[in-house]
């Protein structure tokens, strides 16, 4: 599908699709949402885990798994596992890339790991990249926390459904989390009935509220 790059409301860049109508991020700012999305709501949330196995639902531009690197707790492992059936062009990737190091370094090192291959983007910092689908995902280790990061419902209901929350919560350990930009009531139900519990957290800027989904044990 073809994208064009789009300047956001906090200076960062994030990629639009024509054909479907859709952003990749938040037009508001693409960095300020993945960082109070992702980093604040979900990586935060787990900072005394020693180590954590994470699996991003559609890399895309790779900016959750960027800001995943640079925020990681030293003492932390992370084992990252990103999601990507359609990787984006290079020559798209070159209009977006950051200028500054080691952002750009990294950001190459993510988009350069082989499909369904390993990269070491810093010491203890991990990327599998997969070309699997969500909707069939396998997976051999359980997962501690989702970035669930698809496209809205509007464009991609196929995948904000119970049997795919189902499959998720069958695949992540006890004590996890899920989080995601979206916080639709269908979606909010849909996650209760695979066996979360759903917590409603303020959104980031220009939206009032995302999901935060747990797997208790
Ligand atoms: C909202 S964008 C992701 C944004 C990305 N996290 C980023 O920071 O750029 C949704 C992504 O999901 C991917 N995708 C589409 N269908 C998918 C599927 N069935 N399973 C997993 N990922 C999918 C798309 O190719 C796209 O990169």
């Amino acid at each position: 599908m073809k994208t064009e790059r789009i300047r956001t409301g906090d200076d960062s860049y994030t990629l639009r699709v024509p054909e479907l109508d859709e952003h990749y991020h938040s037009i508001h700012g693409a960095r300020a949402e993945s960082m109070h999305v992702f980093i604040d709501a979900g990586l935060k949330a787990l900072k005394n885990k020693p180590s954590i196995h994470l699996l991003e639902v559609g890399l895309g531009t790779g900016l959750n798994c960027l800001l995943t690197a640079a925020h990681q707790q030293p003492e932390t492992t992370i084992r990252y596992t990103a999601l990507e059936p359609f990787p984006l062009e290079k020559e798209i990737l070159d209009s977006i890339a950051p200028e500054n190091e080691p952002e750009r370094g990294r950001f190459w090192q993510i988009h350069h790991t082989p499909a369904d291959g390993d990269a070491q983007i810093t010491p203890g910092f991990l990327l599998h990249r997969s070309m699997q689908k969500l909707e069939t995902l396998a997976l051999h280790d359980p997962v501690d926390l989702v970035y669930f990061d698809a496209f809205a419902p509007r464009v991609q209901p196929e995948l904000w459904t119970t049997e795919v929350f189902r499959l998720l919560y069958d695949l992540m350990s006890d004590n996890s989390i899920l989080v995601t930009y979206c916080a639709k009531g269908d979606v909010r139900r849909a996650m209760q009935q695979a066996g979360f519990q759903v917590e409603r957290l303020p959104g980031p800027p220009y939206k009032r509220e995302m999901l935060r989904a747990r797997k208790n044990s």
